[in-house]
């Protein structure tokens, strides 16, 4: 299972990227305006950072303009993968970017016949979003299933993404699911690594341990 980072932030994709645990990185164009940059600058600085695919969204809602978009930012690195929101001209665009060989991703998935329309048209991955179904008290997990089945049913190559991860939850059951990638937040990435009787087990360990080096024993 892939772990993408969910951020346009610098520092945050640097110290993920310590860790040895960040396969790519997810933006989007709220995430983007967080940083008060250029989105070109970040997208070239990620792509020196981070050695795998990087989403980059379009922002133009007809094919002509998501396609000259798309051209505009593959240039920038081999590793650019094109962001196309789940709409008609989208869906364009898609068939077009497939064609050319070049990477995409369809954003805002809600539902399973959305994935398997961008599936048909050759999306590397489709991104359903789970934490906005959460918030609307719909369980998102059950599109991430659902799609999961629908791709092995006709052997897809499609990767599912699932995007819009809030906790380590999202992230077990994703896994679980056998889904590709999962995209998160920094915090999300840190809570991973996290357990209350890890950090309780290790302090006994060092006290206990204290015992031995005041005996002069270690
Ligand atoms: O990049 C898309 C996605 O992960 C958005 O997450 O938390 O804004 O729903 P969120």
């Amino acid at each position: 299972m892939k772990f993408f980072l969910d951020t346009a932030n610098i520092d945050e994709i640097r110290e993920a990227a310590e860790y040895g645990l960040i396969d790519g990185v997810t933006t989007n164009p709220s995430l983007v305006s967080k940083e008060g940059r250029s989105f070109k600058e970040i997208i070239t600085e990620i792509a020196r950072i981070v050695d795998g695919p990087i989403s980059a969204e379009v922002v133009s809602t007809d094919a002509a303009g998501m396609l000259a978009e798309a051209y505009d930012l593959a240039k920038i690195h081999e590793n650019i993968v094109i962001k196309i929101p789940m709409i008609k001209e989208g869906m364009k665009a898609l068939k077009q970017l497939t064609a050319d060989g070049i990477h995409t991703n369809v954003t805002l998935v809600f539902s399973s016949n959305q994935a398997l329309v961008a599936a048909k048209l050759g999306a590397t991955y489709v991104s359903p979003f789970v934490g906005r179904f959460d918030d609307i008290s719909q369980v998102g997990m059950e599109l991430v299933a659902d799609i999961a089945q629908i791709f092995s049913n006709y052997d897809f190559e499609t990767q599912i993404l699932v995007a819009s991860c809030r906790n380590p939850l999202h992230i077990r059951e994703a896994a679980l699911l056998g889904a590709h990638v999962a995209t998160m937040p920094y915090s999300v990435l840190e809570q991973l690594l996290k357990h209350p009787l890890t950090d309780i087990g290790l302090a006994r360990f060092l006290k206990d341990w204290e015992k031995v080096t005041s005996a002069g024993k270690a």
